[in-house]
């Protein structure tokens, strides 16, 4: 067992009590609210994920209800938050939950469509206070700095071994340790910039931090530079109709509906009277789109695509936030 990692738990969990955010997913341990909240919190900051989190509770209070909706619905409440495959994820295990309830263990809840260790662990923690570590970036961060440890965290073989030490220090509030580390890395020991290191439960034990060396961890690889994309987005108008298309059901933004869209720049006046022009960007993981948009007046409803008025669009269609910048143009 690692001593310094032991001796951190009850100054974490005194810290917690004391320190936590109220959030609206915390204080239930109904394994499908806690779900739906980790996968949201995927890839997305808490204050974005919030009234998300609201609304869809509101909208899908079981997983009953959720496997009862449709494709269309689910993606619907899910639009916005991005990473469209884990609202597909979320619709098609709430079809397994519905039938055969919800999994009791790491292994049963690790099979569900759509989870990872790192989401298995953080529902049987949060849950069924079992001892399951859920280690990501931050909880790298908080355990990096905590050790001064300079292994690379790119290194699966370093996010196990963690888990691993972990796993031996858990403490029987296991749901509240989890978040616990989570929250530490949200609101002390943060990225980019200095953490908060005179509010940290750990500053008199913390390695980097006695060493004056938070700043340095977590090391990682190189990361490779994004790869910058032109895309050309065509708002097409015909009468009081837009066109949409869907997007290939595979692939970045698989099967998301949107106005016609190219890769590269394409001529906007072959399909019509040019009324206005836009550029925007967008950021996703691994792709930059610097994108042209353009609204154009077409004399007809080219049959290729799908002719829906703005109203209908804004209301049953979910659109890729990518494409915000042009909604404004319905
Ligand atoms: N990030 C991932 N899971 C979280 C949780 N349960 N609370 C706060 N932030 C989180």
């Amino acid at each position: 067992m690692n001593e310094l990692l032991n001796a951190a738990v009850p100054l974490l969990l005194e810290w917690y009590g004391i320190y936590k955010r109220t959030l609206p997913w915390r204080g239930t341990h109904d394994p499908y609210r806690v779900w739906v909240s980790e996968i949201m919190l995927q890839q997305t900051r808490v204050e974005a994920v919030k009234d998300y989190y609201r609304r869809f509770m509101e909208r899908f209070p079981t997983a009953q209800d959720l496997a009862a909706a449709n494709e269309e619905e689910v993606l619907k409440a899910w639009e916005g938050l991005g990473y469209y495959s884990r609202a597909r994820n979320l619709h098609k295990a709430a079809k397994t939950i519905a039938e055969k309830g919800f999994p009791r263990d790491f292994d049963g809840v690790r099979a569900l469509s759509g989870i990872g260790d790192y989401t298995a662990g953080a529902i049987c923690s949060i849950a069924y206070d079992q001892p399951c570590p859920a280690v990501d970036g931050n909880v790298l961060r908080v355990l990096t700095r905590l050790l001064a440890d300079g292994r690379k965290i790119d290194d699966q073989k370093v996010k196990s071994d963690f888990a691993g030490e972990l796993k031996e220090v858990y403490p029987r509030q296991a749901g509240d340790f989890c978040q616990a580390l989570m929250e530490l890395g949200a609101i002390v020991c943060v990225p980019n910039g200095a953490p908060l290191c005179d509010k940290c439960p750990w500053k008199n034990i913390c390695r980097a931090h006695l060493a004056g060396r938070e700043e340095e961890f977590p090391v990682r690889e190189e990361k490779k530079a994004r790869k910058v994309t032109p895309v050309t987005v065509l708002v097409l108008k015909c009468g009081d109709l837009f066109a949409l298309e869907k997007r290939p059901d595979s692939g970045l933004l698989a099967s998301l509906w949107q106005f016609p869209l190219f890769e590269g720049e394409v001529s906007p006046e072959s399909y019509g009277r040019v009324i206005k022009k836009q550029g925007a960007r967008h950021i996703f993981t691994h792709i930059e789109w610097h994108m042209t948009g353009y609204l154009v007046e077409t004399l007809s409803c080219d049959p290729k695509y799908v002719w829906r008025t703005a109203e209908e669009i804004k209301n049953n269609y979910a659109l890729p936030s990518a494409l915000k910048a042009f909604i404004k143009w319905l």
